[in-house]
Protein backbone atom coordinates (compact mmCIF):
# COMPACT_ATOMS: atom_id res chain seq x y z
CA UNK A 1 0.00 0.00 0.00
CA UNK A 2 1.17 3.40 -1.12
CA UNK A 3 2.24 5.71 1.70
CA UNK A 4 1.10 9.16 2.42
CA UNK A 5 4.72 10.87 2.25
CA UNK A 6 6.20 8.18 -0.61
CA UNK A 7 9.25 8.97 -1.36
CA UNK A 8 9.30 12.77 0.12
CA UNK A 9 12.72 13.17 1.42
CA UNK A 10 12.66 14.89 5.18
CA UNK A 11 14.37 16.36 7.79
CA UNK A 12 13.07 16.26 11.14
CA UNK A 13 14.49 18.14 14.19
CA UNK A 14 14.85 17.42 17.73
CA UNK A 15 13.72 13.58 16.33
CA UNK A 16 15.37 12.13 19.35
CA UNK A 17 12.90 12.65 21.54
CA UNK A 18 8.87 13.57 22.02
CA UNK A 19 7.05 15.08 19.22
CA UNK A 20 10.04 14.75 16.82
CA UNK A 21 10.97 11.21 17.59
CA UNK A 22 6.75 10.39 17.23
CA UNK A 23 7.03 12.11 14.10
CA UNK A 24 10.29 10.75 12.81
CA UNK A 25 8.07 7.28 12.78
CA UNK A 26 5.77 8.15 11.71
CA UNK A 27 7.03 10.08 8.52
CA UNK A 28 9.07 6.81 8.22
CA UNK A 29 5.88 4.51 8.55
CA UNK A 30 4.25 6.69 5.66
CA UNK A 31 7.25 6.09 3.33
CA UNK A 32 9.76 9.46 3.42
CA UNK A 33 13.23 9.63 3.70
CA UNK A 34 13.84 10.96 6.84
CA UNK A 35 16.95 12.64 8.31
CA UNK A 36 16.71 12.75 12.00
CA UNK A 37 18.50 15.37 13.51
CA UNK A 38 19.24 16.57 16.90
CA UNK A 39 22.01 17.96 19.29
CA UNK A 40 21.63 15.11 21.76
CA UNK A 41 22.37 11.54 19.82
CA UNK A 42 19.20 9.77 20.58
CA UNK A 43 18.45 10.41 16.57
CA UNK A 44 21.48 8.19 16.07
CA UNK A 45 19.70 4.92 17.90
CA UNK A 46 16.33 5.51 16.39
CA UNK A 47 17.30 5.78 12.90
CA UNK A 48 19.58 2.66 13.02
CA UNK A 49 16.19 1.53 14.25
CA UNK A 50 13.90 2.70 11.55
CA UNK A 51 16.67 1.36 9.15
CA UNK A 52 16.30 1.66 5.76
CA UNK A 53 15.38 5.40 4.52
CA UNK A 54 16.45 7.08 7.63
CA UNK A 55 19.76 8.90 8.88
CA UNK A 56 20.63 10.84 11.30
CA UNK A 57 22.90 14.27 11.79
CA UNK A 58 24.31 16.14 14.99
CA UNK A 59 22.44 19.54 14.64
CA UNK A 60 22.40 23.21 17.44
CA UNK A 61 19.63 24.67 15.40
CA UNK A 62 20.89 28.13 16.59
CA UNK A 63 24.04 27.61 14.58
CA UNK A 64 24.22 28.27 11.07
CA UNK A 65 26.44 26.28 9.97
CA UNK A 66 25.29 23.51 11.30
CA UNK A 67 21.63 23.64 10.38
CA UNK A 68 23.52 24.43 6.68
CA UNK A 69 24.96 21.03 7.12
CA UNK A 70 21.68 19.32 8.19
CA UNK A 71 20.36 20.07 4.96
CA UNK A 72 23.42 19.45 2.76
CA UNK A 73 23.46 15.82 5.12
CA UNK A 74 19.54 15.61 3.46
CA UNK A 75 20.77 16.59 0.07
CA UNK A 76 23.72 14.08 0.11
CA UNK A 77 21.76 10.97 1.30
CA UNK A 78 18.74 11.27 -0.55
CA UNK A 79 19.53 13.66 -3.12
CA UNK A 80 16.89 16.59 -2.54
CA UNK A 81 14.83 18.25 0.44
CA UNK A 82 10.94 18.12 0.24
CA UNK A 83 9.94 18.67 4.03
CA UNK A 84 11.83 20.42 6.60
CA UNK A 85 10.05 19.99 10.33
CA UNK A 86 11.54 22.71 12.39
CA UNK A 87 10.72 21.21 15.81
CA UNK A 88 13.95 21.34 18.09
CA UNK A 89 12.70 23.55 21.10
CA UNK A 90 13.66 23.76 24.62
CA UNK A 91 11.34 25.16 27.48
CA UNK A 92 14.18 27.31 29.60
CA UNK A 93 14.38 28.92 33.06
CA UNK A 94 10.81 29.96 34.63
CA UNK A 95 11.22 33.85 36.16
CA UNK A 96 8.91 36.64 35.83
CA UNK A 97 9.62 39.11 33.01
CA UNK A 98 11.30 41.45 35.80
CA UNK A 99 13.73 39.24 37.00
CA UNK A 100 14.42 36.97 33.78
CA UNK A 101 17.91 36.52 33.63
CA UNK A 102 19.55 38.16 29.82
CA UNK A 103 21.19 34.55 28.96
CA UNK A 104 18.03 32.93 30.16
CA UNK A 105 16.36 34.81 27.48
CA UNK A 106 18.87 34.27 24.83
CA UNK A 107 19.01 30.60 25.11
CA UNK A 108 15.15 30.01 24.71
CA UNK A 109 15.12 32.70 21.77
CA UNK A 110 18.47 31.41 19.87
CA UNK A 111 16.69 27.47 20.32
CA UNK A 112 13.05 28.22 19.55
CA UNK A 113 13.01 31.30 17.25
CA UNK A 114 16.66 31.83 15.93
CA UNK A 115 16.50 28.00 15.24
CA UNK A 116 13.46 27.96 13.37
CA UNK A 117 14.25 31.03 11.02
CA UNK A 118 18.03 28.91 10.38
CA UNK A 119 15.87 25.65 9.54
CA UNK A 120 13.64 28.14 7.17
CA UNK A 121 17.50 29.93 6.03
CA UNK A 122 19.38 26.87 5.07
CA UNK A 123 16.24 24.76 3.94
CA UNK A 124 14.47 26.84 1.61
CA UNK A 125 17.52 27.30 -0.90
CA UNK A 126 17.65 23.22 -1.11
CA UNK A 127 13.54 23.37 -1.17
CA UNK A 128 13.37 25.55 -4.43
CA UNK A 129 16.28 23.83 -5.79
CA UNK A 130 14.17 20.35 -5.75
CA UNK A 131 10.76 21.89 -7.24
CA UNK A 132 8.99 23.37 -4.00
CA UNK A 133 8.13 21.63 -0.43
CA UNK A 134 6.42 21.38 3.10
CA UNK A 135 7.94 23.26 6.18
CA UNK A 136 6.08 22.59 9.44
CA UNK A 137 7.27 24.38 12.63
CA UNK A 138 6.37 23.44 15.83
CA UNK A 139 5.00 26.70 17.56
CA UNK A 140 2.92 26.34 21.03
CA UNK A 141 -0.35 27.15 23.02
CA UNK A 142 1.82 29.85 24.25
CA UNK A 143 1.89 31.48 21.34
CA UNK A 144 -2.03 32.11 22.03
CA UNK A 145 -2.59 32.78 25.80
CA UNK A 146 0.60 33.89 28.47
CA UNK A 147 2.35 31.57 30.61
CA UNK A 148 3.57 33.58 33.55
CA UNK A 149 7.09 33.06 34.28
CA UNK A 150 7.53 31.38 30.48
CA UNK A 151 7.89 35.00 28.87
CA UNK A 152 11.18 34.07 26.39
CA UNK A 153 9.28 31.35 25.26
CA UNK A 154 5.73 32.69 24.88
CA UNK A 155 7.52 35.23 22.85
CA UNK A 156 9.57 32.96 20.77
CA UNK A 157 6.55 30.69 19.91
CA UNK A 158 4.55 33.57 18.86
CA UNK A 159 7.31 34.90 16.50
CA UNK A 160 7.44 31.11 14.84
CA UNK A 161 3.70 31.75 14.18
CA UNK A 162 4.56 35.40 12.32
CA UNK A 163 7.77 33.67 10.64
CA UNK A 164 5.79 31.23 9.62
CA UNK A 165 3.01 33.42 8.03
CA UNK A 166 5.96 35.67 6.51
CA UNK A 167 7.74 33.17 4.78
CA UNK A 168 4.22 31.62 3.26
CA UNK A 169 3.45 35.00 1.72
CA UNK A 170 7.58 34.95 0.39
CA UNK A 171 7.11 31.28 -1.15
CA UNK A 172 3.88 30.28 -2.16
CA UNK A 173 4.19 31.32 -5.84
CA UNK A 174 7.37 28.69 -5.45
CA UNK A 175 5.70 25.63 -4.36
CA UNK A 176 6.54 26.24 -0.65
CA UNK A 177 4.16 26.18 1.66
CA UNK A 178 4.97 26.51 5.57
CA UNK A 179 2.73 25.87 8.27
CA UNK A 180 2.86 25.83 11.76
CA UNK A 181 1.47 23.51 14.52
CA UNK A 182 0.92 24.85 18.12
CA UNK A 183 0.38 22.14 20.53
CA UNK A 184 -1.33 22.00 23.70
CA UNK A 185 0.29 20.14 26.38
CA UNK A 186 1.66 16.61 25.31
CA UNK A 187 3.67 14.31 27.38
CA UNK A 188 7.42 14.93 26.61
CA UNK A 189 10.55 15.07 27.83
CA UNK A 190 10.23 19.23 27.79
CA UNK A 191 6.64 18.90 30.17
CA UNK A 192 8.66 16.58 32.82
CA UNK A 193 10.58 19.96 33.54
CA UNK A 194 7.60 22.24 34.04
CA UNK A 195 6.21 22.55 37.70
CA UNK A 196 4.08 20.05 38.59
CA UNK A 197 1.34 22.28 39.95
CA UNK A 198 1.39 24.30 36.18
CA UNK A 199 0.51 20.89 34.85
CA UNK A 200 -2.10 20.01 36.91
CA UNK A 201 -3.70 23.91 36.46
CA UNK A 202 -3.52 23.00 32.85
CA UNK A 203 -5.37 19.84 33.01
CA UNK A 204 -8.02 21.14 35.20
CA UNK A 205 -8.69 23.87 32.94
CA UNK A 206 -8.68 21.61 29.47
CA UNK A 207 -12.02 20.74 28.47
CA UNK A 208 -10.76 17.39 26.87
CA UNK A 209 -9.46 16.56 30.87
CA UNK A 210 -5.72 15.48 29.58
CA UNK A 211 -2.66 16.14 28.53
CA UNK A 212 -1.40 14.36 24.75
CA UNK A 213 0.30 12.11 23.37
CA UNK A 214 2.92 12.92 20.40
CA UNK A 215 1.93 10.65 18.36
CA UNK A 216 -1.57 12.88 18.04
CA UNK A 217 0.93 15.86 16.91
CA UNK A 218 2.78 13.39 14.47
CA UNK A 219 -0.69 12.54 13.16
CA UNK A 220 -1.05 16.70 12.28
CA UNK A 221 2.31 16.79 10.59
CA UNK A 222 2.01 13.91 8.78
CA UNK A 223 -0.98 16.30 7.38
CA UNK A 224 0.68 18.94 6.85
CA UNK A 225 3.79 17.55 4.99
CA UNK A 226 1.32 15.78 2.67
CA UNK A 227 -0.19 16.73 -0.47
CA UNK A 228 -3.64 16.21 1.21
CA UNK A 229 -2.78 19.90 2.36
CA UNK A 230 -1.64 20.97 -1.18
CA UNK A 231 -4.01 24.52 -0.54
CA UNK A 232 -2.71 25.38 3.41
CA UNK A 233 -0.18 27.58 3.82
CA UNK A 234 0.38 30.44 6.35
CA UNK A 235 -1.84 28.25 9.08
CA UNK A 236 -0.95 27.96 12.46
CA UNK A 237 -2.67 24.58 13.88
CA UNK A 238 -3.74 24.49 17.67
CA UNK A 239 -3.35 20.66 18.67
CA UNK A 240 -4.53 21.78 22.78
CA UNK A 241 -7.58 19.76 23.32
CA UNK A 242 -9.85 22.90 23.38
CA UNK A 243 -7.65 24.56 26.12
CA UNK A 244 -7.52 28.16 24.15
CA UNK A 245 -11.64 28.39 23.84
CA UNK A 246 -11.75 29.60 27.44
N1 LIG B 1 5.54 18.96 25.13
C1 LIG B 1 4.71 19.97 25.11
O1 LIG B 1 3.79 20.07 25.93
C2 LIG B 1 4.85 21.03 24.06
C3 LIG B 1 3.83 21.96 23.92
C4 LIG B 1 3.93 22.95 22.96
C5 LIG B 1 5.05 23.00 22.15
N2 LIG B 1 6.04 22.09 22.32
C6 LIG B 1 7.19 22.18 21.42
O2 LIG B 1 7.37 20.95 20.78
C7 LIG B 1 8.72 20.84 20.34
C8 LIG B 1 9.26 19.48 20.70
O3 LIG B 1 9.33 19.37 22.10
P1 LIG B 1 9.01 18.03 22.90
O4 LIG B 1 7.87 18.32 23.78
O5 LIG B 1 8.97 16.87 21.99
O6 LIG B 1 10.29 17.99 23.88
P2 LIG B 1 11.53 17.01 23.96
O7 LIG B 1 12.41 17.61 25.00
O8 LIG B 1 11.07 15.61 24.15
O9 LIG B 1 12.20 17.12 22.52
C9 LIG B 1 12.92 18.27 22.12
C10 LIG B 1 14.14 17.82 21.35
O10 LIG B 1 14.82 18.99 20.86
C11 LIG B 1 16.21 18.75 20.99
N3 LIG B 1 16.94 20.02 21.04
C12 LIG B 1 16.98 20.92 22.07
N4 LIG B 1 17.81 21.92 21.75
C13 LIG B 1 18.32 21.66 20.52
C14 LIG B 1 19.23 22.32 19.67
N5 LIG B 1 19.82 23.47 20.04
N6 LIG B 1 19.49 21.77 18.47
C15 LIG B 1 18.92 20.60 18.10
N7 LIG B 1 18.06 19.92 18.87
C16 LIG B 1 17.76 20.45 20.07
C17 LIG B 1 16.35 17.96 22.28
O11 LIG B 1 17.59 17.27 22.34
C18 LIG B 1 15.16 17.04 22.20
O12 LIG B 1 15.47 15.80 21.58
C19 LIG B 1 9.46 22.02 20.99
O13 LIG B 1 9.61 23.05 20.04
C20 LIG B 1 8.52 22.46 22.09
O14 LIG B 1 8.68 23.81 22.44
C21 LIG B 1 5.97 21.11 23.24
Amino acid sequence: MAGRLDGKVSIITGAGSGIGAATARRFHAEGAKVVLADISGAQETLAKELGEGAASVHVDVSQGESVQAMVQCAVDTFGRLDVLYNNAGIDGDFFPVGELPEESWDKVQNVNLRGVYLGMRHGIPAMLASGGGSIISTASMAATVAFPTMASYCAAKGGVVMLTKTAAAEYAAQGIRVNSISPGTIETAITVHLPQDMIKAIIERNPVGRIADASEVASLAVFLASDESAFITGADYLIDGGYTLL
